[in-house]
Formats: C-alpha cells, sequence, structure tokens
C-alpha cells in the first residue's frame, strides 16, 4: 500500500470512529470502575460470581483452575465447593461446554471468551457494559445495553440489578438529530441496591481484569524490588565514584 492509500484508509477509520459516536448520540460519560486486583476478598467473590452468572455461557479458556485456586488464596476443598461444580479436574482449562455452533444458533453470536477481555476492552468498559442494560421489547432477549447496541446478551443479572427502562431525548448534533441517552426508570427493582449492584459488578471486573494478567500483581511487585535495587546501587556507584575521584578533584 503506497503512504498515500495508508493515509487515507487511516482518515476513513478515523471518521467511521467520529461517526460511530456522533451515532451513539456523543460520548456517554464511563465511569471508573476503580477496580484493585490485589484485593483478595474481592477476587474471590468476583470468580464465584463469574462460574455463577457468565461460565454458563463464556468460557475463560487460558485459565486453569488450580493456578486460581493458587493465586486468590483457596483450598482444594474451596476450589471444588465454590468454583468447579462438573467434576473438573484442578489442572483443567476453564473452558465450558457450550459450543460455538449451539451458541451461534441461540444467540446469533458465540458469547466469546472471557480470558483476555479486560484487556481487549479496558475495565472501565466492562463495568459500565455490565451496568448498561435497559429493557427493549424489540430485542429478542428483552434487553438492549447503552455500551453495545442491540447486543444479542442477555441481562443475566436483571433479577439482581432489576429491569429499567432508558430514557432518550433528541439532541441536536451539528444539525443532526439524534437520540441521546438521559436517564433510566426503574421498572422492576433488583434484590440489590444500586450500591450493592455496582460492588457486586466491580468483583466481577476484578476477576476479569486478573486473569486478563494473572502476571501482573507479581509483575509489580518485582518492578518495585527492582526499582529499589536500581535507587541502592545508584548510591553505591555515587559514593563509590566520590571515593575513587577524591584524590583527582
Ligand atoms: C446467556 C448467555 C450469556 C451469559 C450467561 C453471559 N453472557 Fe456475556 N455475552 C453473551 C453473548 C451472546 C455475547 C455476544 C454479544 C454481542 O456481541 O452482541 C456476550 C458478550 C459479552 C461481552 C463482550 C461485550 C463486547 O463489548 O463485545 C462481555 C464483556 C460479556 N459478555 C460479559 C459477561 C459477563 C461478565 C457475564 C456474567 C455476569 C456474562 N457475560 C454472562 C451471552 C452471555
Amino acid at each position: 500500500m503506497t503512504v498515500r492509500a495508508t493515509l487515507l484508509t487511516l482518515g476513513l477509520a478515523f471518521n467511521v470512529a467520529a461517526l460511530a459516536q456522533h451515532a451513539g448520540g456523543g460520548a456517554l460519560p464511563m465511569e471508573p470502575a476503580n477496580t484493585d486486583v490485589s484485593d483478595l476478598a474481592a477476587l474471590q467473590r468476583g470468580a464465584k460470581y463469574f462460574v455463577n452468572y457468565c461460565f454458563g455461557c463464556h468460557s475463560a479458556q487460558y485459565v486453569r483452575y488450580n493456578r486460581l485456586g493458587a493465586d486468590l488464596g483457596l483450598t482444594d476443598a474451596q476450589l471444588v465447593e465454590n468454583i468447579m461444580f462438573t467434576g473438573e479436574r484442578p489442572f483443567d482449562m476453564m473452558t465450558n461446554a457450550m459450543t460455538d455452533e449451539d451458541a451461534a444458533a441461540w444467540f446469533g453470536i458465540a458469547p466469546p471468551d472471557l480470558s483476555l477481555i479486560a484487556r481487549s476492552r479496558g475495565t472501565d468498559y466492562l463495568y459500565n457494559f455490565l451496568r448498561g442494560f435497559y429493557q427493549d421489547d424489540t430485542a429478542l432477549s428483552g434487553a438492549n445495553n447503552l455500551w453495545l447496541e442491540n447486543t444479542a446478551m442477555p441481562h443475566v443479572l436483571w433479577e439482581l440489578q432489576g429491569v429499567r427502562r432508558a430514557v432518550f431525548v433528541d439532541r441536536d448534533v451539528d444539525g443532526v438529530v439524534v437520540p441521546t441517552f438521559e436517564h433510566f426508570e426503574p421498572v422492576i427493582p433488583g434484590t440489590l441496591s444500586e450500591a450493592e449492584y455496582d460492588g457486586f459488578v466491580r468483583d466481577i471486573v476484578t476477576f476479569l481484569d486478573y486473569i486478563g494478567e494473572p502476571m501482573q500483581l507479581e509483575r509489580r511487585a518485582l518492578g518495585v524490588r527492582v526499582i529499589g535495587f536500581l535507587l541502592v546501587f545508584l548510591l553505591i556507584a555515587y559514593m563509590l565514584k566520590r571515593e575513587i575521584w577524591k584524590d583527582v578533584d
């Protein structure tokens, strides 16, 4: 491809992205997920919620159960009781039984593997996506999502969050009238309060963040140690330099 063609393609891609933003009614404010992967209790809860609410459709095929147990501080007994329900072995990967063909037949699209989703989408997106479902009777599953329009994913957490209606108002964006999200209205209350639901979702996102890079805690700890070593070494090198040069200066 020539440089000109590449530039043109890039320009087009930017335009399309800008249009997509417009179609969504401009940038919706995304709330920060504020997850903390070093929070072991949140990780343990997140793992449990994940297998109970997500694993039926989504796999996490790069995650091995026993690695999970070790990282999350779970004994084998706790692992079997809370995470492994269908007779898997500890060294198995977290694959699920749903075939892509079945999934495509049921949902029109296979639910993606979630091992790396936090890395491809970012934790803020996941946090907002899981809080962005609303009632839509025209959708096959009865639900739509603010962040993934016409998503094939049903609102699997509706009993916890409750059912909500989204209110859109028409806004003029550069001469084009675009329906813009304004607020949610409760239809059926959920079993959790809004703050509790946010916490629930945050735990799942924390878990997804962790499985996206199980090494990240070790990596950070190692980074701190390496910087510490370099600082100490800098001091030693500086003292050595002064010692060696003191007669010359
Ligand atoms: C009943 C099946 C089902 C369950 C249960 C389910 N999902 Fe999904 N999920 C889907 C399908 C189908 C898609 C593909 C949606 C699409 O692309 O429109 C999807 C897509 C996603 C995506 C990708 C969104 C994107 O931007 O592409 C994420 C993230 C996700 N699901 C997270 C979860 C989490 C977390 C849970 C557990 C709380 C969960 N899902 C439970 C069916 C399910």
